[in-house]
Formats: structure tokens, C-alpha cells, sequence
């Protein structure tokens, strides 16, 4: 064989290759469709038109919709839950092991499906269950920001027009970041609000993460689009008796917003922050906290710190915060009984918080979460 016909062979295997390939995408696409026009219509008889293949929670945002649907579409929360129906057939009833896991059983037989799981095939019709609702697009722009450590920043957005913007302490906004023609949809807590439109977002930078390096990035006068707010994770008007708080690094601003609220409105039971960060520079607000705590006798923190060097301005407890609980649970006068309990934060720490309670008595029915 020559040095021709050696070149040229790889060569022909190569094209006839990517001729395969072609022809089996050709296939695959008539078969299945993809890219095809499909309707979506709502229950207010709105109608929408998407492409196969595309999600229904995607399709929903890309026309400035939503629903509650916290976790973005990772398919861990359960919240985007809507019933399908198909022109042709009754019920659109594939469900995937997702949607099996999260969709509750008398869901299932009202063939309500996960819209961030519902791949758009055939024309369908949808309707929202419950009281549930869709969540108009809103935007605001970036007015300052504040680096605190590598790791945290805190962020202060403006809306043009806040008159139907008014977030309750604890709520969240769901942000809408568009990269690459994908979708992505984000969910950030609020850490205040005032009634000139202005509130502010504590963000924890994770390395490779498409929200937090979208938010990092944002320069000032920067606009971001959002639905919300939404979530209830708060502390009812009217309740009464000790509250505990735990946090876990960015967990903190939820906690904030409602802390800054009870205290407005003067609330006199005791309260109990457990807050865990893993570095000293990633704590921030302290100020903010020692001086509530210096003007409310019955608010008490408690800092939790992975690592830190020996010389530090004030009072750390050395490892993670449900350490840090557990030192207190074991010294907590027993007359403090708490009756509500938070917990916001990463997923593995809230369900460690939430099994710690459980070994102490406490009726989960107590406990409310924001995790991520
Ligand atoms: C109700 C609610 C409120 C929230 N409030 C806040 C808030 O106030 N401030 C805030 O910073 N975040 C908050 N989050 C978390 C936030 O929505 C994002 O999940 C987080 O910013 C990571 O998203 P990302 O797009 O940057 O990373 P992704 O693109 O989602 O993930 C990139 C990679 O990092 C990994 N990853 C994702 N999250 C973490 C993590 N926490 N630690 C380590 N690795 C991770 C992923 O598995 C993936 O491999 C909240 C979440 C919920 C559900
Ligand atoms: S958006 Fe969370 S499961 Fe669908």
C-alpha cells in the first residue's frame, strides 16, 4: 500500500461515518420530531407554541411565565407539578422515575405531570392544580454591590416599578439567565426589602454554577429578569413562643429579611440564630446581629466557623453549626422549648438539622426549610 492510499483510507472511513451520523440524526428527528412546532395551550385559553423536545417549564419562561418551581428545573423539588392533557389521547401519562418519586399518588391518577420533565411532543392542554398560579417575568437593575469575601457578595437591585413587588420575609425570587440559547432558572432568596423598590440578594459564588457566576458578574446598571416573589418559608404574623434559626452560608438571607421584620414589629419571645459559614471572612453582618441582640435581650447568635486562626473580634464556635446546636442543646435551659423552627441553607445540612431534632423529641410538624 502506498502512502496515498494509506491517507486516504482513514480519510473515507471518516465520511462515511459522519454520513451515518447525519442520516441516523435525519431519522431520529423525523421519528421523534424534534424542533417540530407543538401548541401548548393554558388554562386561561392562552396559547403557546414551543418545539419538541423542549420542556414545558422552558417554554413556559421563554413566553415570561412560571411556576413555582424552586429547584430550576433539577427535577429535585416536585414544585412544578401541572395536569396534561392531549388532543389525541385523555391523559398524557408517561411518566419518568422523577416524576413517579415526586408527583403524589392522587396526582398521578389526574395525570398531572413535572413541567420541567413534560418533553414537548403533541399538541397539549394544561392546567395549574390547586391555587397555584403563573408568575409574570419582572426586571430590575444591578444598583451597588458589596464583596464580602471570595466567596459572598451581597447584591442591591432597583425595580423600574415596584407598586406589585412587595416580598415577604422569607420569599424568593426565581432569576431567568439565558447562555448558549439554553434556559436556565435560578432561585435566590431575598435579604431585605424596602418599600422604595430597592432588595438586596446574598450570593455564595459556586465554583462552575450558572446563577452564581451570572450574579457575580453583574456590573452596576446591569438588568436581570425575574418572576416572584414567592415561597413560604416565613414566621406567621400572629405567632408566638421561642423560635430557633439555623443557617448555613448563604441560608443566612432568608433569615435576615425575617429577622429585620420580627424586630420592626417588636417580637419579645426568645429567638436563637445558629448560623455556620465555613471561613471567618465569609461571615458577614455581624454588626447587624450583635446590635439586634444588644436591643432585644431575648435574641441570642450563635456563629459556627469550620476554620479559623485563634484572634478573632468575638465569641466562634470552632466546627459546623449542628455541632454547634448540639453544644447548646445540651446546656439549653429546659424551660426553652422551641415551637417554631427554620432551618435555610444546602440540602445536607438541613436534612442533618432536621434528623438532629428528630432524636430530640421535636414534632417535625415544627420545622419549616428552604433547601438547596
Ligand atoms: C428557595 C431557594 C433559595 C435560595 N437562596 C439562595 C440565596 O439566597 N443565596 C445563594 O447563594 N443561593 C441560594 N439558593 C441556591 C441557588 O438557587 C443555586 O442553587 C446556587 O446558587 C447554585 O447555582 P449555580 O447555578 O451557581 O450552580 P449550578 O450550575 O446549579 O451547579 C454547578 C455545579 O455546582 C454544584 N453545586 C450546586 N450547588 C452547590 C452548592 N451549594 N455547593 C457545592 N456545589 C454545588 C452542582 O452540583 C454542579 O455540579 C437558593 C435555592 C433555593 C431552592
Ligand atoms: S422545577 Fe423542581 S422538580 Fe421541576
Amino acid at each position: 500500500m502506498n502512502d496515498y492510499a494509506a491517507l486516504l483510507i482513514p480519510l473515507l472511513i471518516i465520511n462515511a461515518m459522519v454520513q451515518l451520523l447525519s442520516f441516523m440524526l435525519g431519522y431520529l428527528s423525523k421519528k421523534f420530531g424534534y424542533g417540530k412546532p407543538v401548541e401548548v395551550k393554558l388554562s386561561d385559553e392562552k396559547t403557546l407554541v414551543g418545539q419538541s423536545g423542549e420542556t414545558l417549564l422552558s417554554l413556559l419562561a421563554r413566553n415570561n411565565l412560571l411556576i413555582k418551581s424552586s429547584c430550576g428545573g433539577k427535577g429535585t423539588c416536585g414544585e412544578c407539578r401541572i395536569a396534561c392533557k392531549s388532543e389525541e389521547h385523555n391523559a398524557v401519562i408517561a411518566w419518568n422515575s422523577i416524576e413517579r418519586s415526586l408527583i403524589p399518588e392522587n396526582e398521578l391518577k389526574t395525570a398531572h405531570r413535572l413541567a420541567c420533565q413534560q418533553k414537548l411532543k403533541q399538541n397539549i392542554s394544561v392546567s395549574l392544580p390547586g391555587n397555584s398560579a403563573f408568575f409574570n417575568k419582572k426586571t430590575a437593575n444591578l444598583i451597588k454591590f458589596e464583596a464580602i469575601s471570595i466567596s459572598y457578595k451581597k447584591l442591591f437591585f432597583r425595580l423600574p416599578d415596584s407598586t406589585d413587588f412587595k416580598p415577604e420575609p422569607g420569599q424568593y425570587i426565581q432569576i431567568f439567565i439565558e447562555k448558549d440559547s439554553d434556559i436556565f432558572i435560578r432561585s435566590y432568596s431575598i435579604a431585605s426589602f424596602s418599600n422604595d423598590g430597592i432588595f438586596e440578594l446574598n450570593v455564595r459564588f459556586v465554583e462552575d454554577g450558572v446563577g452564581s457566576t451570572y450574579l457575580f458578574e453583574l456590573k452596576e446598571g446591569d438588568e436581570i429578569s425575574f418572576f416572584g416573589p414567592m415561597g413560604d418559608f416565613r414566621v406567621p404574623e400572629n405567632h408566638c413562643g421561642p423560635l430557633i434559626f439555623v443557617a448555613g452560608g448563604a441560608g443566612f438571607a432568608p433569615i435576615k429579611y425575617i429577622l429585620l421584620e420580627l424586630y420592626k414589629r417588636k417580637f419579645s419571645d426568645e429567638v436563637f440564630f445558629f448560623w455556620g459559614v465555613s471561613s471567618f471572612a465569609d461571615l458577614y453582618d455581624s454588626d447587624l446581629l450583635f446590635s439586634l441582640a444588644e436591643s432585644n435581650k431575648s435574641f441570642h447568635v450563635f456563629f459556627s466557623v469550620m476554620n479559623y486562626s485563634d484572634s478573632q473580634p468575638f465569641k466562634l464556635f470552632k466546627g459546623n453549626v449542628i455541632q454547634c446546636l448540639e453544644n447548646f442543646w445540651i446546656e439549653k435551659p429546659e424551660a426553652v422549648v422551641p415551637k417554631l423552627i427554620l432551618l435555610s441553607g444546602p440540602q445536607k445540612m438541613v436534612e442533618k438539622t432536621c434528623e438532629f431534632f428528630s432524636r430530640n423529641g421535636i414534632n417535625p410538624q415544627s420545622i419549616i426549610y428552604d433547601k438547596w
